[in-house]
């Protein structure tokens, strides 16, 4: 494998200069070591940071996922990252961010290897051959019914092997390096997140939702048309995914054909 001491940490000086974006990661923090980069963000954006900065760590001591999870963070290897955006959206719209940004992340991933098998599962995550590689967690701020700011956090496993992983995740999560083969440039992936990224941004609050970006959700997720279980606060559903609404939510088909839409929780592949 190449060697990840050739390959530019992804600091400011590695990431800027192959940035194309207008505003998105302009203001760049890098730090070697954080508690959870969302968390420093949601500070700096109550601080009244500008829409943008983005806040990159090498490691995390309390790296954070969904549902109260953590996010395995050891250093040096992969990217751990959270930026802050200020949308004039109503606070229903937020959780179509993370969305937005699986789709953003695997344009930008498949630059890196064309035909990585990489597919998004609803609502934030990237698999790739039955692992997850990367997961999105979006937090806000509202004040009374207007959305004061929202914090993308998203932590990608790029460079760590299997055997570096605990044991407990060796089955469940993923690497891209195990994909390639071969050592990635962070820097270089996390400059084509943020183009991506901004570009999409733009459109969605064009066109204030998911509409433009319907289809190719249907070519990247994992689920479409697989039978799945769903977890959501004690119920359960089970039934076939069909796609997803403007709104970002999930149609799941039920035995007696009816279409019911899932607002929240965590999916099961069940066959
Ligand atoms: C999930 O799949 O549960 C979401 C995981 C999100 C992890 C990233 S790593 C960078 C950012 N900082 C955090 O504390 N969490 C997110």
């Amino acid at each position: 494998m190449e060697n990840l001491a050739t390959l530019a940490p992804p600091s400011s000086a590695a990431v800027t200069p192959l940035l194309t974006t207008r505003f998105l990661g302009r203001q760049f923090i890098y730090e070697q070591e954080l508690v959870s980069t969302n968390r420093s963000a949601l500070e700096l954006a109550a601080a009244g940071c500008p829409a943008g900065l983005i806040v990159v760590a090498e490691s995390q001591t309390g790296g954070r996922g969904r549902m109260t999870r953590s996010w395995f963070s050891p250093p040096g290897r992969n990217l751990y990252f959270s930026f802050v955006l200020r949308p004039s959206i109503a606070p229903a719209m937020v959780p179509q961010l993370a969305l937005l940004a699986a789709l953003s992340l695997r344009r930008a991933l498949l630059e890196q290897g064309p035909t990585w098998p990489l597919k998004c599962k609803w609502p934030n995550d990237l698999w790739a051959e039955g692992r997850k590689i990367s997961g999105i967690l979006c937090e806000m701020n509202c004040r009374g019914m207007e959305t004061s700011h929202v914090v993308v956090g998203i932590g990608v496993n790029v460079n760590i092997s299997r055997e570096e992983l605990p044991p407990e995740l060796r089955d469940s999560a993923g690497s891209l390096c195990q994909l390639a083969g071969r050592a990635l440039p962070r820097a270089e992936i996390l400059a084509a997140i943020l183009n991506h990224f901004e570009r999409d941004y733009e459109q969605w609050l064009a066109d204030g939702g998911l509409a433009s970006f319907l289809a190719e959700w249907r070519s990247a997720s994992v689920l479409d048309d697989r039978a799945v279980k769903i977890e959501q606060s004690g119920r359960i559903y089970q039934g076939v995914a069909r796609g997803i609404t403007p709104e970002g939510f999930l149609r799941l088909e039920q035995s007696d054909g009816k279409i019911v839409t899932i607002h929240a929780g965590d999916v099961h592949v069940v066959r």
